[in-house]
């Protein structure tokens, strides 16, 4: 049995949907603990692409139980959408699915004031408008309306009223955007209740029993490290906690429980919205980059910043998360490229930076240095084992491991299933 918790090493988008599908081989459990419908895994179902933001990808096999845990801020749309598309393609999830009683809800009026407000900013942060923000505000200011209200529907109109009376005056006033009737919320939210009613549990007593009788548990993480709310680059982050820790605090799970953390690395970085990206491209490589990978948002489809790999974020990473494997994603996307470029180091006026800069004013303006390696110049296609890899792909690995003390194990070499090397 184990505890693995899957982590995103970078801003997100690491490919942590295929790791999960797979690994999900030889898991009982998958619980995913923060973010919302901001996060999008792309599965292909009977040849066909779907995009799910809520349901761990590990839905797709039969046996596998999965958790949207008490740190997920669940949007009644978006999950209603995904159980939908699950089922009319004959994936049962009836007693395989299970939602955290605890998890707060994604109201209407958070998708709303997510937009406005990023519309008003002078310094956007570039969400996906999806209201995970004003969600995790509510949250926090303890106002926000959790999936256990819907049981009570006296109790729901009453939370509700007391928001609406702040918020409406909110989008009024400062959005001149029209305010929002209770009733009509009300009747919403007790049908969305009454369609995800058998999926409503306490995940975390399901989840220490299977803890308790050995399964094998996943615990996945949305987004990525350096999007952290506590350790990412604030304030151009996310309003959760992707790094390891969050995955404890969002499904009730002890750190004292975990085995192993995880990390998910793309060969390159990418980075969606806005905030500093060191290594960034922003000429014909970094278009390449875009290009060869296919790097446009799985959520929004906007085209994503592409960059070298950045080894101090990484370290950065690896220390806050605790990572001791990675798994090393979309290397096939390097095949074409002659040189390859790593940072292995940041100057700010000439002097080498010892810690990764906690502002983003330190790190926007950042010297890099970079490591210069030679590509492999073919295709990774089919390459299940290691020892298969062309040499250059061996000694690109090879450094990461070097600079980062974390052992790659396992590389993915096309968005397939099959194409992934698994070292022991
Ligand atoms: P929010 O999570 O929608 O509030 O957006 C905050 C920041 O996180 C923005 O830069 C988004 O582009 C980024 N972000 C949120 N979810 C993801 C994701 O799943 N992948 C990559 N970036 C994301």
């Amino acid at each position: 049995m184990s505890v693995q918790i899957i982590v995103g090493a970078q801003w997100g988008d690491e490919g942590k949907g295929k790791i999960v599908d797979l690994m999900s081989e030889q898991a009982e459990v998958v619980a995913r603990y923060q973010g919302g419908a901001n996060a999008g895994h792309t599965i292909v179902i009977n040849g066909k692409k779907y995009v799910l933001h809520l349901i761990p990808s590990g839905i797709l096999h039969d046996d596998v139980q999965c958790v949207i845990g008490n740190g997920v801020v669940i949007d009644p749309i978006a999950l209603l959408h995904e159980i939908k598309t699950l089922e009319d393609n004959g994936i049962s999830i009836k007693g395989r699915l299970f939602i955290s009683h605890r998890a707060h809800l994604i109201m209407p009026y958070h998708k709303m004031l997510d937009v406005a407000r990023e519309k008003s900013s002078g310094k956007a942060i570039g969400t996906t408008g999806r209201g995970i923000g004003p969600a995790y505000i509510d949250k926090a200011s303890r106002v926000g309306i959790r999936i256990v209200d819907l049981l009570d529907r006296t109790i729901l109109e009453e939370k509700l009223r007391t928001n609406l009376a702040e918020k409406n005056v909110l989008l009024r006033r400062m959005y001149d955007i029209d305010g929002l009737d209770v009733e009509k919320i009300v009747a919403e939210y007790v049908e969305f209740d009454n369609l995800i009613d058998e999926y409503i549990t306490d995940t975390t007593v399901l989840l220490h029993n299977a803890i308790k009788e050995g399964k094998n548990v996943l615990l996945e993480g949305a987004q990525g490290a350096l999007l952290d709310m506590d350790h990412g680059t604030y304030p151009f982050v996310t309003s959760s906690n992707p790094t390891s820790g969050g995955a404890c605090t969002g499904l009730g799970v002890p750190p004292t429980a975990v085995d192993t953390v995880i990390g998910v690395v793309k060969a390159y970085c990418t980075r969606v919205g806005n905030g500093p990206f060191p290594t960034e491209l922003n000429d014909a490589v970094g278009e390449e980059l875009r290009r060869v990978g296919h790097e446009f948002g799985a959520t929004t489809g906007r085209p994503r910043r592409c960059g070298w790999l950045d080894i101090p974020a990484l370290n950065y990473s690896v220390m806050v998360n605790g990572i001791t494997d990675f798994a090393l994603t979309k290397l096939d996307v390097l095949n074409d490229f002659a040189e390859i470029k790593l940072a292995i180091g940041y100057s700010v006026h000439g002097k080498r930076t010892k810690f990764f800069p906690a502002d983003v004013q330190t790190l926007e303006k950042v010297e890099v240095e970079y490591e210069t390696l030679p590509g492999w110049q073919c295709s990774l296609a089919g390459i299940r084992e290691y020892d298969a890899l062309p040499q250059n792909a061996r000694a690109y690995i090879e450094r990461i491991e070097e600079l980062t003390g974390a052992r790659v194990a396992m590389v993915s070499t096309s968005p397939d299933r099959e194409d992934t090397i698994i070292r022991n």
